[in-house]
């Protein structure tokens, strides 16, 4: 069986999380797209670990990990994290494995990227980990796979640099290389988790371009990237966050216009910890924007939402959600193409009552206070989708599931 998990906001809305506690009955944990700009934290009895390019599954002893052929693979970035988590004790020799099709990032994309980022006249506010370098030498035909490392006519266009450097990662990288597509038909009578990175909204197609990530984070990049193909999904879970963040700039509707001391911005963003797990960059914070989750569900065929960090409103007396846009002066109810429009939308809020009370140590829907289940309720009833999952804490026991997605 096959689930998909992917983020249905602009990041950070807690994949790593979700793809830790689901992983427990997978067998395999394929991640099928980004590179290094992720950060995906996982928090087991205490200790926090922070996974960039490393599949979420790598914590039990015994799950196989996978690579996929979506994601753009910087070696130093991937044996420094391997490194790190040998360093906690986790054993990961033997069950990480690469596709043979993923792209690597060589170290002059990371400084190109920088050099794009600084002649842009808006810049994107990338993590300048090279990514949009290494998809768009994708697409245009001159990037690096895996499969090319010890194949001397594909390595021709490279500078003597380029293959240098390549030839001092080539004995590490190529021990994990597998043919993911064979590897998974082996296996097909496993259980397996679909890893997406970043966000619904900052795919390439899907997202507000530009101010997107270049890679497909939306769940068709788990069929096309993950080795499975469309027929293989059965499940597509969004996970998405009871307010809104963003890191990098872009339009965001929502976003709390007062971000001084005392402002709710700030509240959100300390209660939350909302700083970047990759660059520690403040996130920026909003409301729940339902149009933009809305639109999230319809263009990933998202089955089940899994709702998290609805812990972090533990204390409001109300707060807000969006319902949708005013633009100039016309209601809008779905979520435009155009920039220039999102960033001209007014949010249209409803009010909802806060419950007042910690969340944390509810294990079932049932213990949710009213208030809580109001909230989570009319998320469903607005976006068409159940929530099958709640969140309520960073740990992987602070979680209520309603429904598992490996019930066909
Ligand atoms: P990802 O990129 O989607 O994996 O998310 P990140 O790891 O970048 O950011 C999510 C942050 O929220 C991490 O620090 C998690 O430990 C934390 N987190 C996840 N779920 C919850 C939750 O339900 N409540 C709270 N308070 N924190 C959470
Ligand atoms: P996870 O998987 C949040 C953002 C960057 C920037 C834009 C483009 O942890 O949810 P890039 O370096 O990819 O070219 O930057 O995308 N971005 C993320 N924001 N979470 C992420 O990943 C992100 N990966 C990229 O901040 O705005
Ligand atoms: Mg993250």
């Amino acid at each position: 069986m096959n689930v998909v998990i992917i983020g249905a906001q602009w990041g950070d809305e807690g994949k790593g999380k979700m793809v830790d506690f689901l992983a427990s009955d997978a067998q395999i944990v394929v991640r099928f797209s980004g590179g290094a700009n992720a950060g995906h934290t996982i928090v087991l009895g205490g200790e926090k670990y922070a996974l960039h390019l490393v599949p979420s599954g790598i914590l039990y002893p015994d799950k196989t990990v996978i690579l996929g052929s979506g994601m753009v693979i910087d070696p130093e970035a991937l044996f420094k994290e391997l490194e790190d988590l040998e360093k906690k004790g986790v054993d990961w020799k033997g069950r990480v494995f690469i596709s043979d099709r993923a792209h690597l990032v060589l170290p002059r994309y990371r400084e190109m990227d920088r050099e794009t980022e600084a002649r842009r006249s808006k810049p994107i506010g990338t993590t300048g980990r090279g990514i949009g370098v290494a998809y768009s030498l994708k697409a245009s035909r001159d990037g690096v796979r895996l499969a090319d490392i010890d194949d001397e006519e594909r390595l021709v266009n490279l500078t003597d640099e380029d293959r240098a450097w390549l030839s001092l990662w080539k004995d590490r990288l190529l021990p994990l290389k597998i043919d993911m597509v064979a590897y998974l038909r082996q296996h097909r009578n496993t259980w397996r988790l679909f890893e997406g990175a970043q966000g619904a909204l900052l795919d390439i197609d899907t997202g507000t371009y530009p101010f997107v990530s270049s890679g497909m984070s939306c769940a068709a990049g788990a069929a096309a990237q993950g080795g499975i193909g469309p027929r293989g999904i059965d499940r597509i879970l969004g996970v998405f966050k009871a307010y809104s963040t963003r890191v990098g700039n872009g339009p965001f509707p929502t976003e709390f216009a007062d971000d001084s001391a005392g402002s709710l911005s700030q509240y959100i963003r300390t209660v939350g910890n909302e700083y970047g797990t990759t660059t520690g960059r403040p996130r920026r914070c909003g409301y729940l924007d339902l149009v933009a989750l809305r639109y999230a569900c319809a263009v990933n065929s998202i089955d089940r939402l899994v709702l998290t960090h609805l812990d972090v409103y533990d204390d409001l007396e109300e707060f807000e959600a969006c319902i949708g846009y005013r633009i100039d002066g016309q209601m809008r109810e779905d979520f435009p193409a155009s920039v220039r429009n999102l960033e001209r939308a007014e949010p249209v809020l409803r009010t909802f009552s806060g419950w007042k009370t910690a969340l944390g140590t509810c294990r079932t829907y049932e213990e949710l206070p009213l208030r809580a289940r109001e909230y989570i309720e009319f998320i469903e009833e607005f976006t068409e989708t159940p929530i099958s999952i709640v969140s309520v804490g960073s740990d992987r026991n602070h979680t209520i599931v309603r429904e598992s997605p490996w019930i066909k």
